[in-house]
């Protein structure tokens, strides 16, 4: 059985494309490819776009390839995907909004940091530096093995 995940952030720039990347490259470490990522944002100002290159230039740092074009959450995404993961409270409340996440939507609908104990928001690093990027990045490869070891064992 293949799981499926859609990691979503605001604009689907710096996070979530960081996320998808990371996720399905901690996977591959484990030798799981059961698993479909993909990521979108809960707006819409960036659609199309290529990931924010201070995301791309930490990640390639990291030799984790990554290819994304930004798109929108639809409603389809809570039918298709097992797993919605939200990086911050604010992209989660607008999950719990959406018009999609009707009664018999699939999708279990989750802030990523609650697989940690410490359940920590993914904070916004749009406007600040290239640091804050690559605290993205540690913070998105320890959410991503949280993720794993809570999902790999029940769809094996
Ligand atoms: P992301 O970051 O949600 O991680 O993709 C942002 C990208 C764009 C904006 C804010 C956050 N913005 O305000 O345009």
């Amino acid at each position: 059985m293949t799981i499926s995940v859609l990691v979503v952030c605001l604009g689907n720039i710096c996070r979530s494309p960081m996320g998808e990347a990371v996720l399905r490259n901690e996977a591959l470490k484990r030798g799981i490819t059961n698993i479909h990522v993909d990521s979108a944002g809960t707006a819409a100002a960036h659609i199309g776009e290529d990931p924010d290159e201070r995301s791309t230039i930490v990640i390639v740092q990291k030799n984790v390839p990554i290819s994304h074009s930004a798109r929108q959450v639809r409603a389809s995404d809570f039918m298709s995907f097992d797993y919605i993961l939200a990086a911050d409270g604010s992209n989660l409340r607008a999950l719990e909004r959406h018009a999609g996440r009707r009664e018999g939507s699939k999708a279990v609908v989750r802030l990523w940091g609650s697989y940690l104990p410490d359940n920590k928001p993914i904070q916004d690093p749009y406007y600040g530096g290239l640091d804050g990027f690559k605290e993205v990045y540690e913070q998105c490869v320890k959410l991503s093995n949280a993720f794993l070891d809570e999902v790999a064992g029940k769809n094996s």
